[in-house]
């Protein structure tokens, strides 16, 4: 079986999903269940022994040490983390605690176990850290995208604190010969997003009549991936990838965050017109820009496409159409994640803005 963390955040979720259409391998989920974590998102697995699911931190080691001595894993595929940029600028102390100290924990609790194995489980056990493209910092119109030797720069608690644990998963190869594998991904969309990001935020403010907050001039670049191509790349990864490696995923889908709303609200517009007969690009508003924004990110997946064989299946068109739909499939999922928690973080985070 594998031990999978942050199982119930979006990522996570399609990550679980996915495996369990595809194998019959047991998964472990450890998920404390944060403003981000959604149990919901598994309810076709409440009767499927092959998910067990604990509610726990990945901060607490004890916890951790119990559950790999009682399950044995041949896997740990670290997916928890606090992870949205405008969160860590407002509070960034959740982002040092889950994202260091926690993969720092993981990774001390992981030595310990996989120190116990015997030789062959020894050797084929792997640690996969799921990171991000923003640790490579902000690139200017023109520049190369990023590929694995581009140097670290993180300019946001949230990569800050992201990088500090790539460096972490690093020293632990370094040092101990933890067979640990990276993996550093653009900006994810699709199924069970949770919409203070900038795609499920779009769709659910267009439905509810509500201003869509562009910050800044809308130019700022993001290199979209569809989250069933991610999940691919992680199993691939996990199953073909060499120790100590890191490996770039990115859909080379580089847009402009004013054309990704533009698309929305077209697609909006074609799948669920307004009943007033106005279009939804009128409810686009420009706000004040994001401290720090980071201009552009594009990621250079070469070294998974040659050496592992990845391929991204779907289009950015085909992949916002089935993630439109999905929401508008959904609306009882929106509904229900839309708390009173997540209307105090809307009003913290656009208040400020002028919206
Ligand atoms: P998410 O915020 O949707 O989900 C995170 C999950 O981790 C939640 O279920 C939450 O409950 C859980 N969690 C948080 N702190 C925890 C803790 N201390 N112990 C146990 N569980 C905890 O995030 P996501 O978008 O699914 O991202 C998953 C991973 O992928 C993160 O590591 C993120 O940095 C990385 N990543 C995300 C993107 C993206 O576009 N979303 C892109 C590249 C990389
Ligand atoms: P986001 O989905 O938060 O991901 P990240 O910051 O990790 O890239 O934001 C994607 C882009 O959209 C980013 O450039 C910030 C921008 N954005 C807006 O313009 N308005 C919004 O309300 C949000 C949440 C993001």
């Amino acid at each position: 079986m594998i031990l999978v963390t942050g199982g119930a955040g979006f990522i996570g979720t399609n990550f679980v999903l996915d495996w369990l259409t595809q194998s019959d391998e047991e998964i472990i989920n450890l998920d404390n269940l944060t403003y981000a974590g959604n149990l919901e998102n598994l309810a076709s697995l409440k009767d499927d022994k092959r998910h067990i699911f604990i509610k726990g931190d990945i901060c607490d080691s004890t916890l951790i040490l119990s559950l790999l001595t009682k399950y044995k894993p041949r896997a740990i595929i670290n997916f928890a983390a606090e992870s949205h940029v405008d969160r860590s600028i407002q509070d960034p102390e959740g982002f040092i605690q889950t994202n260091i100290v926690g993969t720092f924990r993981l990774l001390e609790t992981t030595r310990a176990y996989w120190g116990t194995l015997e030789l062959e489980m020894r050797q084929k056990f792997r640690f996969l850290h799921i990171s991000t493209d923003e640790v490579y910092g902000s690139l200017s119109n023109g520049e190369e995208a990023f590929d694995e030797n581009h140097r670290y720069e993180p300019n946001s608690p949230y990569s800050a604190s992201k990088a500090a644990s790539d460096h972490l998963i690093r020293a632990y190869h370094h040092t101990y010969d933890l067979p640990v594998l990276t993996t550093n991904c653009s900006n994810n969309y699709g199924p069970y997003q949770f919409p203070e990001k900038l795609i499920p935020l779009i769709i659910v403010n267009a439905l509810t009549d509500k201003p869509l907050p562009v910050y800044g001039d809308g130019q700022q670049i993001r290199d979209w991936l569809y989250v069933k191509d991610h999940c691919d790349a992680i199993r691939l990864v996990l199953e073909a990838g060499a120790p100590g490696e890191t490996y770039n995923i990115g859909g080379r889908n580089e847009k402009p965050n004013i054309n990704i709303v533009h698309t929305v609200c077209a697609l909006l517009d074609t799948l669920h017109p307004r009943t007033d007969g106005k279009r939804y690009h009128q409810q686009i508003t420009f706000v004040t820009d994001r401290p720090g924004h980071d201009r552009r990110y594009a990621i250079n997946s070469k070294k998974i496409e040659c050496e592992l064989g990845w391929k991204s299946a779907e289009t950015f068109e085909t992949g916002i159409q089935k993630t439109v739909q999905w929401y508008l499939d959904n609306q009882s999922w929106v509904q229900s994640v839309q708390s009173g928690t997540y209307r105090l973080w809307i009003d913290k985070n656009y208040k400020g803005r002028g919206l």
